[in-house]
């Protein structure tokens, strides 16, 4: 046996890879079996990366020749292992944790899929490993940061080791306190306060590339954000760094807050860093405040369109991976914040209407209106809140 505890063969996309027997960790019902395995394998995480090989591969057609990638949090190495597989036009693929055992399995894994020559693996902390190929002709042109809760901690560092023009992939599982449940916590790791409305997964990808706008700006750099998306309870990022103080003060100049009143569900965004509304501007409630955060695009049109092509090549992904990047292309051009039809109905105490109806009656007051992919039942809409509430109040009545 090749590991001191129990494994097992599995595929995932093009690669097949040992992984730690999940269900001999699992000792009650509730546990989540991941976190008490050695070494750490989600299977649940696979859209993830699925998602993960189109944006890359998306990002290499971008640069128009091979590309290197780095994992500096690499598990078991599947995500890397994939890359190599999966992307065209990999030249070489750097995998790194810090767990002695996930190096053993990753090291079987490269082995057992033929890439001793195409990937490097290490065993060092995330943030040492980076910072060894933070000089200028040693970096790397992808980097997929992929930690246990926030990736913050390692910003710095993959900033310093990503080419100008290079794409940063970001997870943040962190969702309690990026939703608001530990705002204080968000406001260390993420500078900027969030707040607990109904479109709180938004606001937990705003906080997270406000974050990384942030931390980017310190070194003269600035961020084309590529794709975002929410999904299961993690946050994603995908964006390109540009090199230039002036590329860092646009990026800056994109963040600001999201001034929200629970009393009539008014929203609004205060672009800056200075915010001094407090009451709402309908009702006169006071406005809760979240930011500083990111107010600009959630996803780039040519990016996108890029993903879309690259879904109908690549094969066996999750059957989700094509509609949660089209839903967020198509959202990524409305305004920020959505509207939760079930969370209006609670508060007007009436029974949640199709959501179809409701649009429909947006639509016919001229309104625009987009599905989300951060709820099934929200609307993105440029209608103000008092008309969205009129419209879920009039598509809940039975019709005669
Ligand atoms: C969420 S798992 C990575 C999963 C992997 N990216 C995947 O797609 O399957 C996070 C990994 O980070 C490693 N890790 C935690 N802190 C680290 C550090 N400071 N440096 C390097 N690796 C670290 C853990 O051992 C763990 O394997
Ligand atoms: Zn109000």
């Amino acid at each position: 046996m090749p590991f001191s505890f129990p494994y097992e063969i599995i595929s995932e996309g093009e690669a097949v890879v040992a992984v730690p027997k999940l269900s001999a960790f699992k000792k009650a019902p509730w546990e989540y079996a991941p976190s008490k395995a050695p070494v750490f394998y989600n299977p649940a995480m696979r859209l993830n990366r699925d998602i993960a090989i189109v944006a890359v591969q998306a990002f290499q057609r971008i640069a128009g020749r091979e590309i290197s990638a780095a994992e500096p949090l690499a598990g078991c190495g599947v995500r890397g292992i994939r890359f190599a597989l999966e992307v065209e036009g990999i030249r070489h693929v750097y995998m790194n944790d810090l767990n002695p055992r996930a190096y053993e399995i990753a090291k079987y894994n490269v082995k057992m899929n033929r890439l001793s020559d195409v990937v490097t693996l290490s065993r060092e902390d995330a943030n040492l490993f980076m910072s060894r190929y933070a000089a200028p002709r040693k970096r790397f042109d992808c980097i997929d940061i992929d930690p246990f809760g926030s990736p913050t901690p390692f910003l710095d560092s993959a900033i310093r080791a990503l080419r100008d023009g290079g794409l940063l992939a970001l997870t943040a599982t962190d969702m309690a306190s990026l939703c608001g449940v530990h705002p204080k916590a968000a406001l260390r790791k993420y500078g900027g306060l969030p707040i607990r409305a109904e479109y709180c997964h938004e606001i937990a990808v705003r906080l997270l590339i406000g974050s990384l706008v942030m931390t980017a700006a310190k070194h003269n750099i600035g961020v084309k954000v590529f794709f975002s998306h929410k999904s299961g309870h993690y946050a994603r990022v995908y964006a390109m760094l540009l090199h230039g103080a002036r590329r860092a003060d646009e990026s800056i100049e994109k963040m600001g807050y999201i001034l929200h009143c629970f009393n009539c569900l008014h929203r609004e965004t205060s672009q800056g860093f200075t915010c001094t509304e407090r009451k709402c501007r309908f009702c006169g409630a006071a406005v809760a405040i979240s930011g500083p955060l990111w107010l600009g695009r959630l996803a780039d049109d040519d990016f996108c369109e890029r993903m879309k092509r690259e879904v109908l090549r690549i094969e066996k992904l999750d059957r989700r991976v094509r509609e949660i990047i089209s839903t967020v292309h198509r959202e990524s051009d409305g305004p920020a914040t959505y509207f939760v039809i079930d969370k209006i109905c609670d508060k007007i105490g009436l029974p949640s209407p199709p959501i179809r109806r409701v649009m429909k009656n947006l639509t016919e007051k001229n309104f625009k209106v987009w599905s989300t992919h951060f709820d099934p039942n929200g609307i993105r809409t440029d209608a103000p809140a008092k008309i969205v509430i009129e419209s879920v109040k009039l598509s809940a009545q039975p019709p005669f």
